[in-house]
């Protein structure tokens, strides 16, 4: 009875798989605020896909680590035709051709600053760096990505993104805006992941305040306007009310990301023999799904498919 009444389901097409990629071969490193999660160089991660694909998971949201060298304060190494994430890009793709491949569109894994952006006088100066975000999402666009995803927060980038892809042609290339992140502590474990912490300050400038509920209407409305194709939420647990407000007053799919600190609460718990972790897992996911999520960005996306 049960069964035939409810309201809500989650099965694998729910799911994004976050990737996390570094330069070498052959290296698998756990993440140490993330158990049993890992950085994969780039053939490893290839083969990861491909075994996800082979899971059921639809798609990936790919996230790259760069040597400090590599990083300044205009973005270059973002830029590179043969940049870690174009190399990603490429090689995922052509593996697993039917995997959707999504990629993260933002200056802080480039940044000697550790910001989302470029830095002027310890300000985010945002034109300066929308600039290079849209140049960001065009070379990813040119080597096969299927969705974009500024995650950045600066103002007006959706409609440049937007502008730039259609005049090169690539009227197919989705972008899937984060339009509701939150200036949030949860992100810590994924900042250790990428060595990305921002290096003065904080990202209040650009990230939204917490406590603002209507503002992020505001942002993801704009953002569909300017041509964002679906839009986010983040993080998710606590931001349940936002999900179902977007997914109540906005017309295009919603995602939810389920961050690094939500994984690592619920790791951490499992450890001490505190929670029931698959049972706490399976609520938290189904809870995105009745919030009204049609994508789940999830670190727990592979254990929760073995168990559904
Ligand atoms: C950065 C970015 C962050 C995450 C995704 N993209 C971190 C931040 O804004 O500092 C967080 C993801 C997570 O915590 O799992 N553009």
């Amino acid at each position: 009875m049960r069964d035939l009444v409810r309201e809500t389901t989650l099965t694998a097409n729910d799911f994004m798989v976050p990737l996390f990629i570094v330069e070498g071969t052959k290296t698998k490193t756990e993440i140490p605020s993330m158990p049993d999660y890992f950085r994969f160089s780039l053939d490893l991660a290839t083969a990861e896909a491909k075994r996800l694909y082979d899971l059921g998971i639809k798609g990936v949201l790919l996230f790259v680590k760069v040597a400090d060298a590599e990083k300044d304060n205009t973005g270059l190494a973002a830029l590179k035709p043969d940049g870690l994430m174009q190399r990603s890009i490429r090689a995922i793709k052509q593996a697993v051709p039917e995997l959707v491949v999504a990629t993260d569109v933002a200056l802080d894994p480039f940044s000697s600053y550790g910001h989302d952006g470029i830095v002027k006088d310890n300000k985010i100066l945002n034109d300066a760096t929308v600039a290079v975000l849209t140049k960001m999402a065009l070379s990813h666009a040119e080597c096969g990505a299927d969705i974009v995803a500024p995650s950045d927060m600066m103002d007006g980038r959706v409609l440049a993104i937007r502008q730039e892809l259609e005049k090169a042609g690539y009227v197919n290339t989705v972008i899937m805006s984060y339009s509701a992140k939150y200036a949030s502590a949860f992100y810590g474990p994924f900042r250790d992941a990428l060595d990305s912490a921002p290096g003065f300050g904080d990202k209040k400038t650009y990230q939204m305040d917490v406590a603002n509920r209507k503002e992020a209407i505001i942002e993801a409305a704009r953002d569909v306007e300017e041509g964002a194709d679906i839009v986010m939420v983040k993080p998710g647990m606590a931001y349940l009310d936002i999900v179902r407000d977007l997914a109540n007053e906005i017309q295009v799919p919603i995602a939810v990301y389920q961050v690094s600190g939500e994984y690592a609460m619920l790791k951490a718990a499992a450890e001490k023999g505190w929670l029931d972790h698959d049972a706490v897992m399976l609520e938290q996911l189904m809870a995105f799904k009745r919030a009204g999520a049609s994508i789940i960005i999830s670190y727990h996306a592979e254990q929760a498919l073995k168990l559904l």
